[in-house]
C-alpha cells in the first residue's frame, strides 16, 4: 500500500510539484491546501488529479489539513513561513517536506532559534523532515557525490558555490516579491516586516543560502566551522533592497574537514561566474570538478618518483545524462505520464525520461521524499543537513555585518543514521 500526501501551498512553485507528487507510484492519495481558494480549485477541477484526489481532501488552511489523516505534508509556502509550519505539521503526526530555505526572516538569532526548534521537533515527534534543495539533485551534485564515495577526490582542499540571481535578470525578483506578497499570507507578512524595520533589523542574500552551499557541503560531507564574510550594500536607494543590509555577500568558510569554501550570494550583479547561476566547484588533491569537467591525476609513489614517467592530469567533459543517478523505471513512467498528459501510455514507452525543473532536480526531490516516507527511512536532505545550510548563511551574514569578523558556525551534528 502506498502513502497519502497533502500539498500545502499551490502557488508558482508548488504548482510545478503537484503533478509529480500525484503521479509517484508510491502515492495512493493526495490532498490540496492553499489559503487562496482559486488555487485549490484550479487543481481540484483538473481531471488529471481525480484518480487520487477526493473533494473532502481539499483544504483552505494548514490547521485543517493538519487535522486530516495524511502520512505527510509538502509545504511550498512563502520562505518566511516554512519552519513554524513544518513544526506544526510534525506535531500533528505528519512527515514533512519543506521548500527552501529552513526559514528566511531578517533576524539571525531568530533563524538559529528556528533551526534549534526544528531539530528538536524531529527528535521529539520521530517524523521525517526533508528540505527540497534543488542543487542537491543537480546532475553535477549526483556525479560528485558518487566520486566522493569512491574517494576519488583524495583530500578535499577547496570548493566554491554561488547563487547569482540579479534582481532584474531571468526570473525577475521584483515580480517574485510582488507575487509572493499579494496573497492573504503575503499581506500579513508586510505587517510583520514593519516590526523588523522598526527594530532596524536587516537581512541579506545569505538568508537564502541553500543553492550556493548545498553542493560543497553535500559532496564533501563536511560542515562549516567558521567564516569571514563581506557585503556590498546597494548605493542607489533601490526599494527592492530597502530591508537588506547588503545586496551581495561573499564568504570564506573553514570546513570541518580542513577545506576552505568560498560562497557567493549576489542579487545586484548581472552575469554568472561559471556556466550556471546556481553552481559549485569542488577541488581535491587527486580529483576536481568544475563546469562539468572532471579532472584526475595519478600521483606517483612519493617515495619513488620516476622523473622519466611523471603523470599528466586527465580531463573528462561530462553531459548531464552521464551524471544523473538512475530513477526506478516505474517512477520514471509515472513522471512521464505527468509531463506528457493525454498521451497514450504505449506511446510513452518510446519517449526517454528527461529530468526537468531546476537542473532536472524536481523528480529526484519528489522521489526521495516519497520513497523515504514509504520505507520509513531518513531522507537525504534531512533536518541535520538543512540546518547546516541555514547556519552557514546566518553566520556569513553576521560576519558581513561586523565587517568580516570571524564568526563560528553552529552545528547540530550528523543525522543519527547518515545515508
Ligand atoms: N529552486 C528552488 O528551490 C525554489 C525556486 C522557487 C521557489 N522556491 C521556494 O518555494 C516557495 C514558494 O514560492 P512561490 O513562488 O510558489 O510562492 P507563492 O507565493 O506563489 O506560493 C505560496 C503559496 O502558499 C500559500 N500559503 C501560505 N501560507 C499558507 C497556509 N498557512 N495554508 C495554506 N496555504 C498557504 C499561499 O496562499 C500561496 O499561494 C518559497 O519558499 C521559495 O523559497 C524554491
Amino acid at each position: 500500500m502506498g502513502i497519502s500526501i497533502g500539498l500545502v501551498g499551490l502557488g508558482s512553485f508548488g504548482s510545478a510539484f503537484a503533478p509529480l507528487f500525484k503521479n509517484h507510484p508510491l502515492v495512493d492519495r493526495i490532498g490540496l491546501c492553499d489559503r487562496e481558494p482559486t488555487l485549490v480549485a484550479k487543481f481540484a477541477n483538473d481531471p488529471f488529479y481525480a484518480n487520487k484526489l477526493h473533494p473532502r481532501d481539499c483544504h483552505d488552511s494548514l490547521d485543517a489539513i493538519c487535522r486530516a489523516d495524511f502520512d505527510a505534508l509538502v509545504i511550498i509556502t512563502q520562505p518566511w513561513l516554512h519552519a513554524p509550519q513544518c513544526i506544526q505539521a510534525m506535531e500533528s503526526g505528519k512527515h514533512v517536506y519543506s521548500a527552501v530555505p529552513v526559514i528566511s526572516i531578517p533576524d539571525d538569532e531568530e533563524i538559529l532559534g528556528w533551526c534549534d526548534k526544528l531539530v528538536a521537533a524531529v527528535k521529539r515527534t520521530g517524523r521525517h523532515y526533508m528540505l527540497g534543495e534543488t542543487t542537491y539533485y543537480h546532475p553535477q551534485s549526483m556525479f560528485c557525490r558518487r566520486k566522493a564515495r569512491e574517494g576519488a577526490f583524495g583530500d578535499f582542499v577547496y570548493a566554491e558555490g554561488e547563487y547569482m540571481h540579479d534582481v532584474d535578470s531571468g526570473c525577475n525578483l521584483r515580480r517574485v516579491q510582488q507575487s509572493r506578497t499579494s496573497s492573504s499570507s503575503g499581506k500579513e507578512w508586510l505587517r510583520v516586516q514593519d516590526a523588523y524595520r522598526a527594530r532596524g533589523v536587516k537581512g541579506g542574500p545569505m538568508h537564502y543560502p541553500t543553492h550556493s552551499v548545498s553542493g560543497p557541503v553535500c559532496v564533501m560531507n563536511a560542515h562549516a566551522v567558521r567564516v569571514n564574510a563581506h557585503g556590498y550594500a546597494n548605493r542607489t536607494g533601490d526599494p527592492f533592497f530597502a530591508d537588506s543590509a547588503f545586496s551581495n555577500e561573499a564568504a570564506l568558510f573553514k570546513m570541518s574537514n580542513g577545506a576552505a569554501v568560498r560562497i557567493l550570494e549576489s542579487r545586484e550583479m548581472p552575469g554568472v561566474a561559471g556556466q550556471d547561476s546556481e553552481t559549485f566547484r569542488v577541488f581535491g588533491t587527486r580529483g576536481s570538478f568544475s563546469e562539468n569537467r572532471w579532472f584526475t591525476i595519478r600521483r606517483p609513489d612519493p617515495k619513488a618518483v620516476d622523473m622519466d614517467h611523471l603523470p599528466t592530469p586527465e580531463c573528462a567533459t561530462l553531459k548531464p545524462a552521464e551524471m544523473f543517478d538512475p530513477l526506478p523505471l516505474d517512477v520514471q513512467n509515472g513522471f512521464k505520464q505527468a509531463l506528457h498528459r493525454g498521451k497514450d501510455p504505449r506511446e510513452l514507452l518510446s519517449i526517454d525520461f528527461t529530468p526537468q525543473g531546476h537542473g532536472g532536480s524536481h523528480p529526484y526531490l519528489v522521489h526521495e521524499f516519497v520513497d523515504a516516507v514509504a520505507h520509513s527511512r531518513t531522507p537525504a536532505i534531512n533536518v541535520w543537513e538543512a540546518v547546516r545550510y541555514m547556519a552557514m548563511g546566518v553566520a556569513a551574514h553576521q560576519s558581513a555585518l561586523r565587517d568580516g569578523d570571524t564568526v563560528n558556525v553552529p552545528d547540530w551534528g550528523d543525522a543519527p543514521c547518515k545515508e
